[in-house]
């Protein structure tokens, strides 16, 4: 098992893919990109399935999470979900990707055992599009989610992360629209993880604000604790429901006693915590002809030194390192 001081056990495992992305988000990168991680730095896809084998076969993981950067840019992607799929005890897996690209490759997803997708859209307006992630690609986005819909990746969720000024009022539009195509949607809290450090706590959009301009138009009642466990997002019944949204307060309801998620990056360093301020370094093990057994244990050392919290409160907090698109969400 993988379990740290405070009695927390991880079954959730995260896995970035690669670093890269072909969205230029500004609450995630600059407009000119970042320096990539080198090929040979990158885990081979033999790699990313030997770590996942044991994290399920001897850590006790029960849930994958791909993700990036982008992850649809790995080449060997449908190749690992297969593989992993294959697996004596097949984990469940999730796909968290920008959604361009995803009409060519959902079918073939979930051919390979993918079980569903969270796409991240912030906006239904093409020009804001524009503007938030520097690109021209939202009817791309839209046909990738209608794809995953199709090919049954269920239920298809929609992450959004509302900035001031841009698309702060957008929630009720996006919510009557992931009502009406059957998405689920939920809204993040923008965290500190730009690489250009311009996180302001002043301004930022919390979920008192988005859960105030989502009750000018629905009414949302609170779904039971119980049903939330250690999923980081609280969601609300829309209009009596079926259909749900979440919020996922990271910054100002944190939910850090009830993680269940360790972290793999795409050069092959386990981090406990999205905001963890030490790595350690599975590559190097893999690399130097450790067995399963030698990986497990310094995997179980690094889930031991998990901190109680983000740190997103003190005073001291110092931001990571490493931005979003290279730690995965
Ligand atoms: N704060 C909150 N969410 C973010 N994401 C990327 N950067 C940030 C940030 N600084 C979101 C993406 C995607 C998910 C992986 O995390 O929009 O939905
Ligand atoms: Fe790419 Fe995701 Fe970062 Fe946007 S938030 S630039 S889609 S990695």
């Amino acid at each position: 098992m993988l379990i740290d001081t405070y009695g927390r056990v991880a079954t959730d495992l995260r896995v970035s893919l690669t670093d890269r992305c072909n969205l230029r988000c500004t609450y995630c990168m600059p407009e000119e990109g970042l320096q990539w991680l080198a090929k040979p730095d990158l885990l081979t896809d033999d790699e990313i399935v030997r770590l996942i084998r044991i994290a399920v076969t001897d850590l006790g993981i029960e849930e994958v999470r791909f993700t990036g950067g982008e992850p649809l840019l790995r080449p060997g992607l449908v190749g690992i979900v297969e593989r992993v799929a294959a697996l004596e005890k097949r984990p469940r897996m999730s796909l968290t990707t920008n959604g361009i690209g995803l009409e060519r490759t959902a079918v073939a997803l979930r051919d390979a055992g993918l079980d569903r997708v969270n796409v991240s859209l912030d906006t239904l307006r093409p020009d804001v599009f524009q503007t938030l992630t520097r690109r021209k690609r939202h009817e791309d986005v839209l046909r990738g989610l209608a794809a995953a819909r199709a090919a049954g990746l269920t239920p298809v969720k929609v992450n959004s992360v509302l900035m001031p000024g841009l698309n702060d009022d957008e929630a009720p539009d996006l919510l009557a629209w992931a009502v009406e195509n059957d998405y689920e949607l939920r809204f993040i809290e923008q965290m500190p993880l730009d690489a250009q450090h311009g996180w302001k706590r002043e301004g930022m959009i919390t979920a008192g604000d988005i859960l105030a301009s989502l009750r000018t138009r629905f009414e949302l009642t609170p779904e039971g604790q119980e049903e939330r466990g250690s999923a980081p997002a609280e969601r609300w019944l829309v209009d009596g429901g079926p259909h749900r949204v979440g919020v996922i307060a990271s910054v100002t309801r944190p939910f850090c006693r009830a993680c269940d998620r360790t972290r793999l990056t795409a050069d092959g360093q386990v981090r406990t915590c999205l905001f963890a301020t030490e790595e350690t370094d599975l590559r190097a093990a893999l690399r130097s002809d450790a067995g399963d057994e030698e990986v497990a244990r310094i995997w179980k050392l690094a889930m031991w030194g998990k901190k109680a919290g983000s740190g997103l409160d003190d005073p001291s907090f110092l931001q990571p390192e490493r931005p979003m698109s290279a730690i995965g969400g």
